[in-house]
């Protein structure tokens, strides 16, 4: 550390003097607790005294002058009469009066009186959002979105937030009622796993996990195991598309060479489609193997792994499967060099489903020949007849399913956008049959490592890793 000093290096000594910030922004954040009295307070609001029996013609007439506070009535009991309550925004009901007439001819009768009226709020009488936005001081952001897995709710929250992580965690703990533990994300994704280093921030240090998806149910450790919720209508997606293949398919038998815990295999299986499930995390092999037996699937379901993707894709004995699913998104694509060489028993190879990251596209539309490059790369074509040579983009018509696998039975490539990753990147799925060219090709050494992505020039983005 002195040596760094020594040097009076200006870029080591800013970074020293952020680290000594963050260390400390990182220490108030775990002292500091959650004081739920600092939200009791009293309001003042103007209330109309009326006959109980004029109840639901007030609340109807009023309806847009009254409190609506959350677990707060508009009509309260006082004695034989009702006091119903009025927005915040009236001092004096002079101004209720004057944007309403009807109004104004009950308070000439002697049907109705006004006074003032004291509500005592407390801390259960706020939504997570209106607490936080009392407790961190306004030039604090308020978290705004979360991912729910099971009893876990996974914040990814900002160094801003670092002092206030902890009541951040126990408000949300406290208001969603379905959460009983709350973790921070605190570190990029730096495994092959995709998963990343979590803290507790409130609740019980529990990162097990058992949540329903697509009428299975799924256990697994959060902390070990990847799983993303927000990708749950891309699984019901395949599931579904693979359930209507099946239909017409009489022998079917799919791949899924990354499954996780497995949210599509779990459920094609459970439909009775036959299924190989594989995956290198040894966690999510498991994981996959005891959810197989919980949803009662594991006739139509085969565990492979902890191996490689290439691996498990070139080690199918005749490669008798039908249908791949490849959802590793970082460099999933550059796995797709196992095909190269690979001959599969049917006559008709598989169909792919890959999953990939890419930049935005940009007005340039460098975007469809980015991937079509990248994915002849890794299958080792270069253009030919029997390349995916021509592409189409998300918005596929309503029956895009239809669409995506005819044209990759014509040879060609289905691109479809999945969803929106980060500023800077987008996720797809790239729908095409293992060209047949491929099968000529050397097959690639199984102890090589992919390859590099493929780049083609364009602008530099430095968006963060996302999930
Ligand atoms: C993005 S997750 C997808 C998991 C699951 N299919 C889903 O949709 O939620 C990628 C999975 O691939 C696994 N994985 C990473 N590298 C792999 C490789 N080389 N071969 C096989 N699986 C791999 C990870 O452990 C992780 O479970």
């Amino acid at each position: 550390l002195s040596q760094h000093f020594v040097k009076k290096d200006g870029d080591v000594i800013i970074w020293m003097r952020l680290r000594l910030v963050a260390s400390f922004a990182s220490w108030l954040g775990n002292i500091m607790e959650l004081d739920r009295s600092l939200l009791s307070r009293k309001i003042e609001v103007i209330a109309l005294r009326i006959e109980t029996r004029r109840t639901g013609e007030y609340l109807f007439k009023l309806r847009d002058h009254l409190l609506n506070l959350p677990r707060v009535r508009n009509a309260v009991n006082c004695g034989e009469k009702k006091l119903i309550l009025l927005s915040q925004r009236y001092t004096d009901v002079s101004q209720i009066i004057e944007e309403n007439g009807w109004l104004s001819e009950k308070l000439e009768s002697t049907e109705m009186s006004s006074e003032k009226y004291t509500i005592n709020l407390d801390y259960n009488h706020f939504t997570a959002d209106e607490a936080l936005k009392e407790l961190l001081p306004t030039e604090v952001s308020i978290p705004s979105s979360f991912e729910q897995a099971g009893h876990l709710i996974h914040l990814n929250l900002r160094p801003e937030h670092e002092p206030y992580k902890k009541i951040i965690g126990q408000v949300i703990l406290d208001k969603i009622k379905s959460c009983r533990t709350v973790v921070n994300k605190i570190g990029e994704i730096n495994n092959e796993f995709r998963t990343f280093p979590l803290e507790i921030l409130a609740g019980e240090n529990n990162t097990y996990v058992i949540l329903r998806e697509h009428d299975c149910s799924f256990g697994f450790d959060y902390s070990k195991v990847y799983w993303n919720s927000r990708l749950s209508s891309e699984h019901a997606r395949i599931v579904d598309l693979m359930n209507n293949l099946k239909k017409h398919n009489e022998h079917m038998l799919v791949a899924d060479a990354t499954c996780g815990a497995g949210p599509f295999a779990i459920p094609l299986a459970k439909n009775y489609v036959q299924v190989l499930a594989n995956d290198l995390n040894p966690a999510a092999v498991d994981a996959i193997q005891y959810n197989g037996q919980k949803n009662k699937c594991l006739q139509f379901l085969s565990v492979h792994g902890p191996s490689c993707a290439r691996h498990f894709l070139r080690e199918q004995i005749d490669s008798k499967y039908t249908h791949v699913i490849f959802n590793l998104p970082a460099t999933g694509l550059d796995l797709l060099d196992a095909f190269r060489g690979l001959k599969f028993s049917s006559n008709l190879p598989p169909l792919v489903f890959c999953y990939c990251f890419a930049p935005k596209d940009n007005k340039e539309g460098t975007l469809i020949p980015e991937l079509q490059f990248r994915l002849q790369r890794a299958l080792g074509l270069s253009s030919s007849d029997d390349t995916p040579h021509s592409a189409t983009t998300h918005p596929l018509p309503p029956d895009s399913h239809r669409q995506a696998t005819q044209f990759a039975t014509d040879g060609f490539l289905a691109i479809r956008w999945i969803r929106n990753v980060s500023p800077n990147k987008d996720m797809f799925c790239l729908t095409f049959r293992v060209p047949s060219a491929c099968a000529t090709l050397e097959p690639i050494l199984l102890e090589e490592r992919p390859s590099p992505p493929a780049k083609r020039p364009r602008k530099s983005n430095n968006e963060e890793e996302a999930k």
